[in-house]
């Protein structure tokens, strides 16, 4: 929390006082399920000396009692308690909260079903054994590591850095083509065609923002805003210096451009709140609300914390948020599906994986990843199957509020989207090459290039609005649960052993939820083995897709099992889940032995539930004439299957470029033809496609090209101006333009010259009458005809 823009950083733990304290705190809050309204709770909770104090966020029928024959604080779980108010008849399920500085998770993350049903189910499952309580760890950007190489900026793009007057806007190099090679997060094409997050609503869950920054108050929000820890509506952080970090995640969101302070949001008219929530003690309850709230109102919410990222830890959400995430992809946004956008974990240093990070882990968060200006992973970085993209973040601020903006621009190009649908669009328009430069890219079984460190890669914004305009919602989701394959088996005693073992799956075909296009795969997995932390984990499809699930963590000595851990990848989206697939455990004794007999290491039981579709999930609307684009697209998948039906491959930079300013420009057609599908290849910016040649430098005149021709310009080299409506850059804007912020504009429709602006014509066109800078069909009244100003020239 610490840091401002200095860069000074600290793991923020939240709990105050805990280092040392390892026990459990409960307290006299319990979360109960009463059916049939607020009144008849409120009755149930008099009926035990306990008064009805909230209700948790939207979750449906779920509230918060304060029972006063109960300790504030304990270390004692009050069973006795518990069990009466469970067997109240109307209350349908209850839980002690409690707060808790260190938990082992045993029990299940999320992996339940989409359905009424199953969310019943899960209601009537009780607490799980391991509760819901937490501290939660910020997870602030540390500062780039010292060795970090300097971008390589021979390019910018001139358009892109001036786009706007904002005096910190230039700094802004994950925007304005600052990053390695000219590189950003491509978000100027979107604000270009207007999008820039109106009517978007975005939530920071965080310690609170300040609602009076000159830069955030017309965009703050107090609808999307709420103070849990001081239970009030007023998110205004403590003032103590520490609490700044929601504010920065804010900005960085949706800070207002245009004017004269600080930089600009990605998403600068979106709608933004915040909830304070990390500043006081964290708990299943204050999750769950946070993460409910107002999910009819808004639309994406963003956090950037979860279980402490020691490298030891394996945690998740408890009863409660999980509820709040199943409910919220259920019927938050009207239906649509809450739009949960989650930083993927700072423990890189501890050689933390973020799939022991039941948060990220989990199918229901777009969870993000970050890379350094020079392309790089971050030292700080956690490497993780779940991870689904990346954005630019390192030394500026966390990266799930860059990726929640650029949502944001998304969702004004397409609000019929859903959370899967976001989820599809990330993916799939999601760029490998600025981060090449790191090791680690495998393909998958549909042409994807995917990473444990990036996910798909970097998120571009323009691709994203443009496939969204383009986007028709997926397919029902499908669940397949294969049967549990529970024969015990050895993990080997030796450094380097491996164990073997494969599943032939049928993908539940001739079920109701048969998969035959996957998204995302959980493996759920039962093991002891000591030091937990020893074990490298992958899982094969019979793609031949290889995903680690689990690298080994040298820092968990003390773990000693898995329980029901259902590691999450997604690298497996689009494959096709029918056939053989092999899990590989690894004994690496990367963790130093906490001196245990491996007599008891063993593969317990594993399972995998595949999600997805059973029919092709991706159509898009073909390219319109004159509004559409031909680019942007390119689900690799569906094209590689059905060619012509997909009418465009997002293939090179400068094409997308091309078709979002030119809907008809052809070129898009035409690398698509020219590359493979699916596309692995791209023109820079600053060079062209230039058919069998390659990629070809543009014309010196030119910054940015379009594509095929050198000199069709999209922005300007240093001392031109661009013509828009021409693609053309010149020394000096010709006789029908005036010069205005570096491009040639046209003069209003009878001026034939004119002067700083539209309407200031200095000559008109034939048979029309300069009079006070205007062209006039007569002279007014009081004047006389000096001279026609028709064009002669
Ligand atoms: C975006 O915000 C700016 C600055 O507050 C405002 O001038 C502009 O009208 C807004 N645009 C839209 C489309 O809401
Ligand atoms: C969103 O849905 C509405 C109603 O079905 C439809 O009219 C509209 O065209 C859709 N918008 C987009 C961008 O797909
Ligand atoms: C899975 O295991 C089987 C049997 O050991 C092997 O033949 C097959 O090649 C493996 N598949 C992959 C993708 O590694
Ligand atoms: C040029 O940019 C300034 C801000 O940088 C803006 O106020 C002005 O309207 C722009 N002029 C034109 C003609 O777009």
């Amino acid at each position: 929390m610490r840091g401002g823009g200095g860069g000074g950083w600290a793991v923020l733990v939240v709990l105050a006082g805990v280092a040392a304290v390892t026990a459990v705190e409960y307290t006299n809050q319990f979360a109960v399920v009463v059916a049939g309204g607020r009144e008849r709770a409120a009755r149930a909770a008099a009926k035990h000396g306990c008064s009805l104090v909230d209700s948790i966020g939207d979750l449906t029928d779920h509230y918060l009692f304060e029972c006063h024959t109960v300790h504030k604080r304990s270390t004692q779980h009050s069973r006795h308690h518990t069990d009466r108010l469970r067997e109240t008849d109307e209350i349908l399920w209850a839980d002690q909260q409690y707060y808790k500085t260190r938990r082992k998770r045993d029990g299940a993350g999320d992996g339940g079903g989409l359905t009424e049903e199953l969310l019943n189910e899960i209601s009537d499952s009780g607490p799980s054994a391991a509760g819901p309580l937490r501290r939660a760890t910020l997870k602030e950007d540390p500062p780039p590591a010292p060795q970090e190489p300097p971008p390589q900026t021979e390019f910018r793009r001139s358009t892109a850095a001036d786009y706007w007057p904002d005096p910190l806007f230039k700094e802004q190099w994950y925007l304005n083509g600052g990053a390695r090679d000219g590189s950003d997060m491509n978000v100027l094409p979107a604000w270009q065609q207007g999008y820039r997050g109106q009517g978007v609503v975005v939530s920071i869950l965080d310690d609170g923002i300040q609602p009076n920054h000159p830069d955030l108050a017309a965009n703050y929000d107090g609808r999307a805003s709420l103070d849990i820890n001081d239970d009030d509506d007023d998110p205004t952080p403590r003032d103590d210096g520490f609490n700044r970090h929601g504010t920065r995640c804010a900005g960085e969101v949706a800070a207002i451009a245009g004017n004269q302070y600080c930089g600009v949001g990605v998403a600068p008219n979106a709608s933004i709140g915040g909830v304070r929530m990390l500043d006081g003690g964290v708990n299943d309850y204050v999750e769950a609300k946070a993460l409910s709230y107002r999910r009819n109102y808004i639309d994406v919410y963003s956090a950037s914390w979860g279980p402490e990222d020691d490298g030891k830890t394996v945690d998740g959400p408890g009863p409660l948020a999980r509820r709040a995430f199943i409910e919220g992809v259920l019927k938050g946004r009207g239906g649509k599906g809450s739009i949960f956008v989650w930083a993927s974990g700072n423990g890189g240093r501890y050689v933390d994986n973020c799939n022991c990070d039941g948060y990220t882990n989990s199918i229901f968060t777009l969870s993000i990843s970050s890379a350094t200006q020079g392309g790089k992973k971050p030292w700080y970085l956690e490497e993780c199957a779940s991870t689904l993209a990346t954005t630019y973040s390192s030394g500026t601020s966390a990266s799930a509020p860059l990726a929640a903006g650029i949502i944001a621009l998304t969702l004004g190009a397409n609000p019929n989207l859903t959370w899967r649908d976001m989820q599809y669009i990330t993916l799939m328009t999601s760029r490998p090459e600025p981060l090449a430069h790191e090791l680690g890219w495998l393909t998958n079984g549909v042409g994807r290039k995917v990473s444990h460190k990036f996910g798909y890669g970097l998120m571009d914004a323009g691709a994203m609005v443009d496939l969204a305009r383009r986007w028709h919602t997926v397919p029902t989701q499908h669940i397949c649960i294969t049967p549990l394959d529970s024969r015990t088996r050895r993990i080997p005693a030796e450094e380097g052993g491996e164990l073997h073992t494969s599943m032939e799956v049928n993908a539940c075909q001739g079920s109701p939820q048969s998969v035959n296009f996957l998204e995302h795969v959980q493996c759920k997995v039962t093991l002891t083995h000591v030091p937990r932390g020893g074990l490298r984990i992958l899982l094969s499809s019979p793609s031949g897709t290889v995903s680690t699930l689990l690298f080994e963590r040298p820092q968990d000595v003390l773990g000693s099992s898995f329980d029901r851990w259902p590691f999450m990848s997604v690298h497996f989206w689009g494959e096709r889940p029918e056939g053989v697939w092999n899990l590989t455990v690894v004994n690496t004794k990367a963790a130093a032995s906490a001196g245990t007999s491996s007599s008891d290491s063993v593969l317990k039981e594993w399972q995998l539930i595949l999600y997805g579709t059973e029919q092709e999930p991706v159509h898009l609307t073909p390219a319109e004439q004159g509004t559409g684009s031909d680019a942007g697209a390119g689900h690799s998948a569906v094209v590689s299957r059905s060619e012509d039906s997909s009418p465009g491959v997002y293939c090179s930079r400068s094409c997308v470029l091309a078709c979002q300013s030119q809907p008809a420009a052809d070129m898009c057609k035409r690398c698509r033809d020219h590359y493979e599908s699916p596309c692995q290849r791209w023109c820079d910016p600053g060079t062209y496609y230039g058919g069998e040649a390659g990629c070809q430098p543009c014309h010196a005149t030119c910054a940015t090209c379009l594509g095929r021709l050198a000199n069709q310009c999209m922005d300007c080299a240093a001392g031109h101006y661009l013509i828009a409506d021409l693609s053309v850059c010149v020394p000096a804007c010709p006789d029908g333009y005036f010069t205005a912020n570096e491009t040639c504009q046209s003069c209003g429709p009878h001026c034939t010259a004119c002067d700083g602006s539209a309407n200031h014509c200095v000559s008109c066109a034939p048979h029309l009458f300069l009079h006070n800078s205007q062209c006039v069909a007569s002279c007014p009244a009081g004047t006389y005809r000096l001279q026609q100003r028709s064009v002669g020239r």
